[in-house]
């Protein structure tokens, strides 16, 4: 068994599924050459806070989950209608959400034991019916961890080379339809040709607003986003005859950043009547879209709670990323017509700002979350704080069908006047795209055929963010790094073995 020497396997894109992808197939001794347009790598992959799922791992055992083989099923419900969608025809969803739940105890061991990540803290996001999203319990973020603790490991290897600011603009294809290379442009505007099997690792296009995104979906058109701005790359794939599905699921994180206006906006909020909300929303095409920081998740899966402008609970902080971003925009939008945006209140009783420390010591730092004493904010939310904390001290039933009170445990009444919360000014966001490139449990990059059936174009495999089918309608927090660990590996591997000429 012998690899062809000069022939690399080509990564295209160096967020966590492309490195995943590199890492695997260094492993099986082939060259890798990882290409990223970004000057500098990681993608939208290094910004992930809130982690990484693993079904069944010792670090939910730690915790006293001793069994967790409720994960397809909650993937299953969290994708809704869309996963029994059969469209492109052919597409085998089911096998796409096996592998990915199946393999997500290995995953997160892969990181933890041969790459050192600190995956020890598990946390319980919305739509999990357990504790099964993992990070570290350092300042550094699940997503930045994971990712330089890759590359510091591959820079090491002879046989890896990341090039930076290297564009890939085509995809060179032979006569019977196989994939063969890249083409690509560096910064000094040199073209490249590059030989080799490809691993299409180019994320997804929340980022792209005014094409892919304002394509798909002209009604998000005007809403920020927690991607950095970046053209799609996803019309290199369909331009050699790629499949595309369930390119209109796009996932809005319910809680995004908003700066409050002003320095120093006091949370001793004006209510907002409802005869007051006469104000038009913002024309979608008359404001520019703007990124904003991400509120992770976490935040709520401690113990964080979110109160309308009136200052009021309206929805189940737990329920799936769709929920609550529709709950959060069935309420009057923002009078700030700067963004087209809303502003709702994320409060961290003492209990959940413990938990979540390495979070809101960055959010403090950037003036995104103040400490305040419960006795200095509006009479409206000290009595949604109290309501709720008699629900959590008496573990009784949420009026909103909270099962999970995460780390709370602030008192009602008098005794928690003089306690200081974390709070917040949130609105949804626009944040990650289900669909993309249809894809096989071999990584393997689909087109259909006139029979109408999909089959793989050879010589390509794709992971991350870019394909779609795992996570139809609605994608789980911590599912993302997941797939992109899993699907990345698979198809480092199966580019890797491509290479192997069989005597
Ligand atoms: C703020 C934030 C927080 C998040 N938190 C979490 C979380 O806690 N848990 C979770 O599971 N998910 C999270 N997500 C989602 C998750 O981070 C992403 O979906 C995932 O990282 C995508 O990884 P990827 O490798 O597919 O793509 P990316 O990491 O986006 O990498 C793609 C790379 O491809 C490069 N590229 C694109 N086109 C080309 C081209 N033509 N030529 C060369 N290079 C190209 C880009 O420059 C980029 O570097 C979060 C996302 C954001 C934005
Ligand atoms: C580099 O690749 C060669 C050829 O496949 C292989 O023999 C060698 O072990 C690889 N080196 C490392 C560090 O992986």
């Amino acid at each position: 068994m012998s690899t062809t020497a000069s022939k690399p396997v080509i990564v295209v894109g160096s967020g966590l599924a492309g490195l995943s992808a590199a890492h695997e197939a260094l492993r099986e001794g082939a060259l890798v050459r990882l290409l990223d347009r970004a000057p500098k790598p990681g993608g939208n992959s290094i910004k992930a806070s809130s982690g990484i799922n693993g079904a069944g791992t010792r670090f939910q055992r730690a915790l006293n989950i001793p069994t967790d083989d409720s994960f397809y099923a909650d993937t299953v419900r969290s994708a809704g209608s869309r996963f029994t969608e059969n469209n492109p025809p052919g597409i085998d969803r089911g096998s796409l959400v096996e592998i990915l739940t199946s393999h997500s105890e290995n995953a997160v061991n892969w990181l933890a034991d041969e790459l050192n990540v600190d995956l020890s803290v598990v946390a319980q996001l919305g739509g999990h019916s357990v504790p099964r999203t993992h990070r570290g319990g350092g300042d550094l973020p699940p997503g930045a961890a994971i990712v330089s603790a890759l590359l510091n490991k591959m820079k090491a290897n002879p046989n890896f080379t990341l090039e930076n600011s290297a564009e890939v603009d085509k995809l060179l294809v032979e006569n019977s339809g196989a994939v063969k290379g890249v083409s690509y442009r560096t910064s000094d505007g040199q073209m490249h040709e590059l030989e080799g099997p490809v691993v299409f690792a180019a994320g997804g296009f929340a980022g792209d607003v005014h094409g892919l995104l304002a394509k798909y979906r002209p009604d998000l058109a005007g809403m920020p986003s927690t991607n950095e701005e970046r053209p799609a790359s996803h019309g290199l794939l369909s331009t050699i005859g790629a499949a595309l599905v369930d390119m209109d699921s796009v996932q809005i994180h319910p809680t995004g950043f908003v700066l409050p206006k002003g320095a120093g906006t006091s949370y001793n909020i004006v209510p907002l009547k409802k005869e007051d909300a006469s104000h038009k929303p913002a024309d979608p095409k008359s404001v520019s879209t703007s990124q904003l920081f991400l509120a992770a998740e976490a935040l709520r899966g401690e113990g964080g709670i979110l109160l309308s402008g009136s200052g009021e609970r309206f929805v189940n902080e737990l329920n799936t990323r769709d929920v609550v971003s529709s709950a959060i925009m069935a309420l009057p939008q923002s009078t700030d017509k700067s963004m087209r945006h809303w502003e709702v209140i994320l409060l961290l009783d003492p209990g959940a700002c413990e938990a979540a420390a390495s979070h809101i010591k960055f959010y403090l730092w950037k003036g995104l979350v103040q400490k305040v004493k419960v006795r200095d904010l509006a009479p409206e939310i000290i009595a949604s704080i109290d309501k709720y904390a008699t629900t959590v001290s008496e573990h009784g039933e949420d009026p909103l069908g909270r099962k999970s009170f995460g780390h709370w445990k602030l008192p009602p009444g008098d005794a928690n006047r003089e306690e200081e919360v974390c709070v917040g000014t949130v609105t949804p966001v626009v944040h990650f795209t289900m669909g993309g490139v249809a894809f096989d449990a071999k990584a393997r990059v689909l087109r259909s055929t006139d029979g109408g059936k999909l089959t793989p174009i050879p010589g390509i495999w794709a992971a991350g963010e870019i394909t779609g089918g795992i996570h139809g309608a609605n994608r789980l927090g911590g599912s993302s790094l997941l797939e992109c660990a899993v699907f990345g590996r698979i198809a480092g591997t199966e580019a890797a073995r491509s290479l192997i000429v069989t005597p």
